[in-house]
């Protein structure tokens, strides 16, 4: 090594080792994405120690017919077989988060969106939470993936909370599924810090856009991808190592 170089990795190495741990430069590093229109929604347990059993950590978002138009939104643990969803709006609307994520279903085809109920709206089989569907229409205005500058990408709602996943009896088949819902953070007046409220038998998870061929719609379709705008996603969600890009 020429002694210039020595040197300068020597005072490199001494330098790094003085400075103190909380002061040093973090250098931001975050997943590499790619850029799609379509793309799956993989759910990502947020708190391993609470994870199902079997874990749903991977699982992807699908809905389940439940009457005409109407889907709930629950985890397929068939990797590639989620649905293929699209960030819908206008670059501004998605810009502030005022799009929807939509998907189309049905011959031919017409749009579904992600429907999260409001905090005074609750599920008629389990009145303590929020569901979470894919119906007919246009979604939840602002349920959407989260906007700039947030590095990584996830579907938020409106208002503070959580997506969980919960396994559920659904009256219309009377079987167990896996069932997404929101779980609405509340304040504690003490603390003045906000409190997640997750549902018995739940645990919180994220849905992660990855990046999937949003299929062409065919002539005479009711749906339209003319404000289907390219979202952030990921390759391979589950094979993201997230404790290398922790802050
Ligand atoms: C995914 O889950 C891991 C825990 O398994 C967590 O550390 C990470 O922050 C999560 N990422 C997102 C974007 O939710
Ligand atoms: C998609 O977004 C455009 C622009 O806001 C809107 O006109 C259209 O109605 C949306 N599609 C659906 C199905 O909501």
């Amino acid at each position: 090594m020429p002694l210039f170089t020595a040197l300068v990795a020597a005072g490199a190495a001494a330098l790094t080792s003085a400075i103190p741990l909380e002061s040093r430069q973090v250098i931001p590093n975050y997943p590499p994405n790619l850029l799609s229109t379509g793309f799956r929604l993989v759910a990502n347990v947020t708190d391993p120690a609470t994870d199902l059993t079997p874990s749903v950590d991977g699982w992807e978002l699908i809905g389940i017919h439940v009457g005409a138009g109407l889907n709930d939104a629950v985890l397929t643990e068939v990797a590639g077989d989620g649905r293929i969803f699209y960030h819908n709006g206008t670059a501004e609307e998605v810009r502030y988060g005022r799009g929807s994520i939509l998907t189309d279903s049905g011959n031919p085809p017409f749009p579904s969106g992600i429907d999260v109920q409001g905090e005074t709206e609750h599920d008629a089989t389990y009145p303590g939470e929020h569901a979470v569907a894919i119906n007919g229409g246009s979604g939840t205005i602002g349920v959407s993936l989260l906007p700039p500058p947030d590095p990584y990408f996830y579907v938020t709602a409106l208002a503070p909370g959580t997506f969980v996943a919960c396994p559920r009896n659904v009256p219309y088949y009377n079987e167990e599924f896996i069932v997404v819902r929101f779980a609405y953070d509340t304040w504690d007046p003490d603390t003045a810090l906000p409190v997640r409220n997750i549902p018995e038998g739940c645990t919180a998870i994220t849905l992660i856009p990855e990046c999937d061929t949003l299929p062409q719609l065919p002539e005479g379709s009711i749906s339209s991808h003319a404000e289907a705008r390219n979202s952030k996603c990921y390759e391979d969600v589950s094979a993201i190592n997230w404790p290398e890009y922790g802050p």
